[in-house]
């Protein structure tokens, strides 16, 4: 099922972030948001996964209305978010993090999982198996048992989308994935985002400030600046599309 943005605005004091937002994202594509620093897609991003509450404005996804929703309820939706900054446990392996990730389909609960109930022993072992399924997917199934915080920042990215997968989601957020990334490391994760679109049939928010990887990457792109949706469709559109250039020629003379 789509997902709905229309115009949502979000307001800090005296300040508009996003300002009558609208935008659609059709089921099993990779859905774009771009925009120069400042530009609203963090708080985009944000108001999507519940984290911030929109001014005015609706986002549906199916029969919900997402912006009355906290960030649990929404992720019991099947709506996964990966962060801009890695969110992961450090000193916890692999397996562990990726286990986090599989709690909202943990029917036996924390308790009987804690305790090593024999029904929660059986699923435990059932959600073992997915999670080095998603793991191998993800090019990170020879990791299992190494503690994150030992992985190169590009791998540690890797197992945080596979955290993000674990939930089984059907609409899966992120922010950024090939932030502070090599060219090398940015293909495959590019890759990888196409692989999860076509062989697990979910579709993708991305919200990302790296055009080259969006236009080789997105179905449709949105272009964001200073709150303003500025253009909205297919990648090669966009890129021609004068306004945008024009945007990235401003933002890129203002941090030279
Ligand atoms: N929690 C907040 N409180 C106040 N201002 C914020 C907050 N979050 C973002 N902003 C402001 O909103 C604008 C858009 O920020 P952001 O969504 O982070 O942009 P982007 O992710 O595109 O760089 C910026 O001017 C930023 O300073
Ligand atoms: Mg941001």
């Amino acid at each position: 099922m789509p997902l709905e943005v229309r115009d949502v605005t979000v307001r800090f004091a005296g300040l508009t972030a996003l300002d009558g937002v609208s935008f659609t994202v059709a089921p099993g594509t990779v859905h774009a948001v771009i925009g120069p620093n400042g530009a609203g897609k963090s708080t985009c991003f944000n108001v999507l996964s519940g984290v911030y509450r929109a001014t005015s404005g609706s986002v549906r996804y199916g029969d919900a209305e997402l912006t009355a929703l906290t960030p649990h309820r929404i992720a019991a939706l099947g709506v996964a978010r990966t962060f801009q900054n890695i969110a992961l446990s450090r000193h916890l392996p692999v397996v562990d993090n990726l286990m986090l990730g599989r709690h909202r389909l943990t029917k036996a609960g924390f308790v009987a999982a804690g305790l090593r109930l024999p029904a929660a022993r059986g699923e435990a072992v059932r959600h073992r198996a997915r999670v080095a399924e998603i793991a191998e997917f993800v090019g990170i199934g020879g990791l299992l048992a190494t503690p994150v915080g030992l992985l190169p920042y590009g791998v540690q990215k890797r197992v945080e989308l596979a955290r993000a997968l674990c939930m089984e989601p059907r609409l899966l957020l992120l922010d950024e994935p090939v932030a502070g990334m090599n060219g090398g490391e940015r293909a495959e994760i590019a890759e990888l985002i196409t692989a999860v679109r076509d062989s697990l049939g979910i579709s993708i928010v991305l919200v990302e400030h790296d055009m080259g990887v969006v236009m080789r990457l997105a179905d449709q792109v949105t272009v964001l600046d200073f709150g303003r949706r500025i253009a909205d469709g297919p990648p090669a559109e966009v890129q021609g599309d004068p306004q945008v250039i024009r945007a990235y020629l401003g933002a890129s003379e203002e941090s030279a």
